[in-house]
């Protein structure tokens, strides 16, 4: 933090106090939301699985045609520079738009300087409460796009959903496509049923999360039975247990569902075992050395 209180943030091959970025209103993330982004949550100074976020990013970025200006070191080192000013635990903010041209065409003009920003905030854990009695959601059509796989800063669709459930006091919004569950506004969604997890498949109807690979990994070191496959509307009301994921909620217990209790009405057995494998991660990360003044 300046003196003035104000975050540093990195802006295009530098770090700035948040307020003196300025960013072109050509800019074709401002008009045409033509961007891609990456939350990745820091723990004590220590990023979970940052690797596999610019990965995305990457994928991200190669599935839109747009350059990246960085590799993954050079990402991870830049990375590095903003987290020595932001001590504990943060989310880090990626998003790379494609650049500012001169007039608004939607044609993707050619050879462009990507915008690169990337700031910090305190990462928001869930509470103790919503780990102990779990989270209210509710349902919704799933009304957006079919390339739900990129991770587009064009959010309207997810904006949208996920105002549904405030408006609610729901925490999140579970989307169903074509009667089969997709994922949530901000989340994937898993359930579980006689003790055996299941999560939708690794396709374009969902942004396949770095926290529901790390959920899929866990639960095959820890002896826990977890299938990837197509999850139909009546199993997501007839589950056991219904978790979110991602990287700010790490795994959360979805216990109403539309107001009706799921299962028990309490986050159950296998969700309690998933947590405590998620916890024993986390707490294996490399502690970070000491922020420079
Ligand atoms: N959202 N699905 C959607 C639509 C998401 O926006 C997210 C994450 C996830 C989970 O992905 P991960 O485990 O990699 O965080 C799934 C981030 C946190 C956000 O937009 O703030």
């Amino acid at each position: 933090m300046t003196a003035q209180s104000q975050p540093i943030a990195y802006f295009n091959g530098q770090l700035l106090p948040l307020d003196r970025i300025s960013i072109s209103p050509l800019d074709r993330g401002f008009i045409f939301g033509d961007g891609v982004y990456e939350v990745i949550p820091v723990y004590g100074g220590a990023p979970l699985r940052a690797r596999e976020h610019f990965e995305r990013l990457q994928r991200s970025m190669d599935e839109i045609a747009l350059q990246n200006p960085h590799s993954v070191d050079e990402w991870i080192a830049l990375m590095e520079q903003l987290l020595a000013h932001h001590p504990g635990n943060q989310s880090v903010y990626i998003q790379v738009t494609r650049g500012a041209p001169t007039k608004r065409d939607h044609v993707i003009p050619k050879g462009l300087q990507p915008t690169v920003f990337m700031m910090c905030y305190p990462l928001a854990s869930p509470s103790r409460e919503a780990i102990d009695n779990g989270v209210a959601c509710i349902t919704a059509r799933d009304f957006r796009w079919e390339k739900c796989h990129i991770k587009s800063t064009s959010l309207l669709g997810n904006v949208l959903a996920r105002q549904m459930s405030a408006d609610q006091g729901a925490v999140e919004t579970i989307m169903l496509r074509d009667g089969m569950l997709t994922e949530a506004s901000a989340s994937n969604v898993f359930v579980v049923k006689d003790g055996v997890v299941a999560a939708p498949p690794r396709d374009h109807l969902i942004l396949l999360g770095i926290t529901y690979d790390l959920l899929v990994k866990l639960a095959a070191e820890g002896s826990v039975r977890l299938e990837i496959r197509p999850i139909s509307e009546a199993e997501l009301r007839a589950a056991d247990e219904v978790w979110l994921s991602s990287s700010t909620k790490e795994v959360l217990a979805v216990t109403t569902l539309d107001r009706k209790p799921v299962g028990s009405g309490k986050p159950g057995p296998v969700f309690r075992r998933m947590h405590a494998l998620f916890q024993e991660h986390k707490s294996r990360l490399a502690p970070r050395r000491a922020v420079p003044a």
